[in-house]
């Protein structure tokens, strides 16, 4: 057998996908150790979005095949006014397509989605009484259905608040926390008791009569 001609064995596919996005990972206190630990976790792919597209220009084809050898997609960041940094909002709003990730498009259905976010405020900011005013929960839903309406189970996130100033220990804890799930993804005991998400089907009469490929919503 010609085995010096052999195309070489591609190599499998890896389970996880992080997406990690900070603007500036210089001034990054966690989420710089977070992308360290996602680094070193043999199972995952990490994808430094904005090392990856410094120019925002996100190859949307490499993304999309990215996340369809996944199982578990990770958006890792920085709570920025309450949401995801800039990149990352582009990156769904690109690679997340119509027909595609939703509407008739199936390829994300069935993967599990994981935030895992720092917030600058401490935990008792984000409550009726604190200065951010709801609890942090009331931030969470445009991530939960961009999740659902893809078909994706959206698995409870995981979440630094007060990352400037938590002491050093507690940060150890979570970055260890974070490598752990990594590394052990699926076998998470809440898993076997979580649903799949529900269908979310967006009728045509809900979409633009004429239609051109690429449009979104
Ligand atoms: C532009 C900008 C907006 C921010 N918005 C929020 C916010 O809405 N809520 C919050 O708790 N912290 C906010 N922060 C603080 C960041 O969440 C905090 O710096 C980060 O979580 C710390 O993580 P790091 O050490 O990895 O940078 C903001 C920071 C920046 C630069």
């Amino acid at each position: 057998m010609d085995t010096e001609h052999q195309a070489p064995p591609a190599t499998p596919a890896k389970p996880v996908y992080v997406v990690a996005a900070h603007p500036n990972w210089r001034e990054s206190r966690v989420n710089r150790r977070l992308l360290q630990a996602a680094l070193a976790t043999e199972s995952t792919e990490v994808c430094d979005l904005y090392a990856r597209y410094p120019d925002y220009s996100i190859r949307v084809p490499t993304e999309q095949a990215q996340l369809q050898d996944a199982q578990l997609i990770v958006l890792l960041h920085p709570v920025q006014w309450y949401s995801m940094p800039a990149l990352l909002k582009l990156w769904v709003d690109e690679v997340l397509t119509h027909g595609w990730a939703y509407g008739g498009g199936k390829a994300l259905q069935g993967k599990d989605l994981w935030l895992v976010a720092t917030t600058g405020g401490p935990e008792g900011s984000y409550h009726p009484q604190g200065y951010n005013r709801y609890f942090f929960d009331a931030f969470l839903p445009p991530y939960e259905q961009t999740a659902a309406l893809c078909g994706m189970r959206f698995l409870p996130p995981l979440v630094l608040h007060g990352a400037h100033r938590v002491d050093s220990a507690e940060v150890d804890t979570h970055v260890a926390m974070f490598a752990e799930r990594l590394a052990s993804y699926p076998q998470w005991p809440e898993l076997d008791d979580m649903e799949s998400c529900p269908a979310c089907v967006v009728p045509d009469t809900d979409r633009p009569a004429h239609e051109t490929v690429g449009d979104q919503h």
